[in-house]
């Protein structure tokens, strides 16, 4: 079965959509419990097998424990994993609150690595598959005005390619899925308010990124970049001198107060 995090909304929700359509079962796992039922719902109306449900926490100690012990209880193995889970903060470093910052590092990193390290032997006996969720934030030299969440996608990115070629001898395809700007409740937690111009970029929608995602895995790609824009920019920024591409981030996510 395919475990998806952050599956209540935005991009994991369609990623869930996506997996469930192609005949995938699902275990699905984010805080909010009622919107993964309507999810759930939506998923069974459709003539497939009602997904689990894991409302958690991950930032807490011990969810990935929760997550392990739920699916125990169901006989839930997964062979497919989709971190997906993630957040932003805009801001500076040093106004930001910490706690706060720190709990995007526990969601996007440490999160990550732990139900990875905890589903791995599963994933390695079935020759199974990982996605990891990054960004088009990686590729860039840092994010000011984001910098804990462009460094925490940054290290998505790194790890998921590490990952990839050591599991390559197990049969076990590792893909960092890296959209652009997407519309989804990422924008609300952030704090993006009017004057932030990351969001007049052109956006990719929630399910294009999904499925963008679905068929790269299994195809078997390293990176999955949706979106033209994306592709291109993504492309270009290795010819841009970094002092350039950081003086352009920061004036883009100026959050004015
Ligand atoms: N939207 C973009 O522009 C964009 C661009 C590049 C990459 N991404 C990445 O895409 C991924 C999905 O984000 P999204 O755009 O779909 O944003 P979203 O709509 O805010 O979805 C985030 C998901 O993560 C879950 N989540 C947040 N905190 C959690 C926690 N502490 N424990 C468990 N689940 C938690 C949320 O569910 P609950 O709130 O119910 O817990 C929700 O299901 C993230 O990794 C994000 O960094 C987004």
């Amino acid at each position: 079965m395919t475990l998806i995090t952050g599956a209540s909304g935005g991009i994991g929700a369609d990623l869930a959509r996506v997996f469930a359509r192609e005949g995938h079962d699902l275990a699905l796992v984010a805080r909010g419990a009622d919107k993964l039922a309507l999810l759930a719902d939506e998923i069974e109306a459709t003539g497939r097998r009602r997904p689990l449900l894991l409302p958690l926490d991950l930032t807490s100690p011990g969810s990935t424990g929760a997550l392990a012990a739920g699916l125990g209880a169901a006989n839930a193995v997964p062979d497919i994993l989709v971190n997906n889970a993630g957040f932003g903060l805009i801001g500076d470093v040093a106004q930001l609150n910490p706690a706060e910052q720190l709990a995007i590092v526990d969601l996007n990193i440490r999160s990550l690595v732990e139900i990875t390290l905890r589903f791995l032997p599963s994933i390695r006996a079935a020759r199974g598959k990982i996605l990891n969720v990054a960004s088009i934030a990686a590729f860039f030299p840092g994010g000011p005005g984001m910098t804990v969440y462009y460094a925490s996608k940054a290290f998505v990115l790194s790890y998921s390619l590490g990952l990839a070629q050591e599991l390559r001898k197990d049969s076990v395809v590792v893909s960092a899925l890296c959209p652009g700007a997407t519309p989804s409740g990422f924008q609300e937690r952030a704090g993006f308010g009017p004057e932030v111009m990351l969001d007049k970029l052109p956006m990719t929608s929630s399910m294009v990124v999904a499925q963008a995602g679905y068929r790269g895995l299994m195809a078997g790609k390293r990176e999955i970049i949706p979106g033209a824009f994306n592709k291109i920019g993504s492309a270009l920024l290795p010819f841009f001198p970094k002092s350039i591409l950081l003086t352009l981030i920061s004036r883009m996510q100026q959050k004015r107060l």
